[in-house]
């Protein structure tokens, strides 16, 4: 049997990436190209944020998730911390009110240790808030880890199972998800890198196992609305199989 598909791919499905995670890369480099401070970049980059929650609710995309800052960004100068930690509060100060008027669910997913009460508040607020909204899932990867993510996962598991909540064979893939931060969530379809790093530097390592991955050249500070769909039609030209066969494979 031979499976006709009338479109020039090769695969059934066209229809757009539900869910996008985003490496937001490349701040630095930005900045230093135009001799710039590091934060001008940092600062510009968070414009790109603006445009890119916009767009993606433009684009169809139900869940959108950012990288903004990892467990191992604390290994950067006290200065540039101290930037980035600010941009976040600007952040969430300037732009909540309008992310919840527009239908925007935050949630936050990281370590919360390391982290001062002020800004967890801060966050814990944002998501109270938004909770209920629908529109668009806006997901903040902060102070976030994937190895360190799945190893508070299993501390989790390990507690449950001491106090008698759970025995080792109801361990599932499924279980074990939902005790990730990213518990409830769908799997990312679509990953983009920008900056040409070709790397995930301890990014949703669990999440992404079928993700498609599109690396873009652009830095974060300049990556539109132009990018963002080229990115995705690139998406829509891949033969997802999930370790099946083509569409087009014959029986
Ligand atoms: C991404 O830009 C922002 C964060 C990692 C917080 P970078 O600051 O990593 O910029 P480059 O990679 O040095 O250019
Ligand atoms: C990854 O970028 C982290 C974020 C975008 C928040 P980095 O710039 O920190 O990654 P490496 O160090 O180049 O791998
Ligand atoms: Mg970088």
């Amino acid at each position: 049997m031979t499976l006709v598909v009338d479109n020039k791919w090769g695969s059934e499905d066209r229809s757009g990436p539900r869910h996008v995670a985003i490496i937001m890369d490349g701040n630095g480099r930005w900045a230093a190209e135009r001799r710039l401070p590091r934060v001008e970049g940092h600062r510009k980059g968070v414009e790109t944020v603006r445009q890119i929650v916009e767009a993606s609710k433009e684009l169809g995309v139900v869940h959108l998730t950012l990288f903004s800052f990892s467990s191992e960004n604390w290994a950067r100068p006290k200065q540039e911390i101290h930037d980035l930690f600010g941009l976040l509060r600007r952040f969430v100060r300037r732009d909540l009110a309008e992310l919840h008027k527009n239908g925007v669910r935050i949630r936050v997913i990281g370590s919360r240790t390391d982290l001062d009460g002020d800004i967890l508040r801060m966050l814990d607020d944002a998501v109270d808030l938004t909770k209920d909204n629908t529109a668009l899932n806006l997901t903040i990867a902060f102070n976030y880890g994937a190895r360190d993510e799945i190893v508070r996962a299993g501390r989790r598991l390990a507690e449950a199972a001491r106090r008698g909540d759970l025995a080792p064979e109801d361990v599932t893939e499924e279980r074990f998800a939902s005790f990730l931060d990213t518990g409830g969530l769908p799997d990312p379809d679509l990953l983009i890198r920008t900056s040409g790093e070709l790397r995930l530097s301890n990014f949703l390592l669990w999440q992404l196992a079928y993700a498609e991955f599109v690396f873009v050249d652009t830095y974060w500070p300049d990556f539109d609305k132009t990018h963002y769909e080229a990115a995705i039609a690139e998406f829509q030209r891949r033969n997802r199989r999930f370790g099946g066969r083509t569409a087009r494979s014959t029986a």
